[in-house]
């Protein structure tokens, strides 16, 4: 496939489980959020290595909430794609479940965006192709990622405020619903 004009948000979704092992948790017998997070962090790497075909490394890693406890024995399910690719960084979108192995049941238990950055082979950031976005819920999520993408760079002291063009019309809207 020809990766000029870009490349769909498929090419980047990954799935991945694991499950809760008693080295895994805390004193409580619930998986440790730095557990977690390592997880988070190998399912955005593949989806960012599947859509730049190089490596790429973790530049930030957006607010993360722990929302339930996912307790020992439990699978987690890990499922990250691309939201939106700007130059050479990529918003990946990682959403993780835990399911009761005895039950069945499931539970969306975290949702974070992480933005990793690809390196080329003279070790700085090089140019990834851009998401072609496809059905709504995905253009959806490109359009939101710029806004995203500029509270990030701001809060990085990357932007100024003068530069969150998006990020400071979206506040004015939802001022004045
Ligand atoms: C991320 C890194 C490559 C950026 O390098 P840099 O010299 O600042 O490069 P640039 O200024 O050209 O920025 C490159 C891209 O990173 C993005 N970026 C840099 N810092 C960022 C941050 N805090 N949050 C989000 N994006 C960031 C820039 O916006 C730019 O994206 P774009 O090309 O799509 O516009 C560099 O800081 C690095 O190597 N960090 C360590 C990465 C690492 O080891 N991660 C594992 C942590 S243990």
């Amino acid at each position: 496939m020809s990766t000029d004009q870009g490349k769909p948000v498929s090419a980047s979704q990954t799935i991945m489980s694991e499950l809760v092992l008693p080295n895994d948790t805390n004193g409580l017998g619930n998986l440790m959020g730095g557990r977690l997070l390592h997880w988070m962090d190998i399912c955005a790497a593949i989806s960012t290595q599947r859509h730049s075909g190089g490596v790429c490394v973790t530049a930030s890693v957006d607010n993360v909430q722990f929302h339930s406890p996912i307790l020992q024995s439990e699978i987690v399910t890990l499922q990250s794609h691309i939201n939106r690719a700007f130059r050479t960084s990529m918003e990946v979108e990682i959403n993780v479940d835990a399911e009761n192995p005895r039950t069945g049941q499931k539970r969306r238990c975290n949702s974070a965006y992480f933005t990793f950055v690809s390196i080329g082979m003279d070790g700085r950031p090089s140019p990834v192709p851009a998401i072609l976005p496809q059905s709504d819920e995905e253009i959806e999520r490109f359009e939101q990622a710029q806004r995203r993408r500029e509270f990030r760079l701001y809060m990085a002291g990357r932007l100024t405020p003068e530069q969150i063009v998006d990020f400071q019309a979206y506040l004015h809207s939802v001022r004045n619903t």
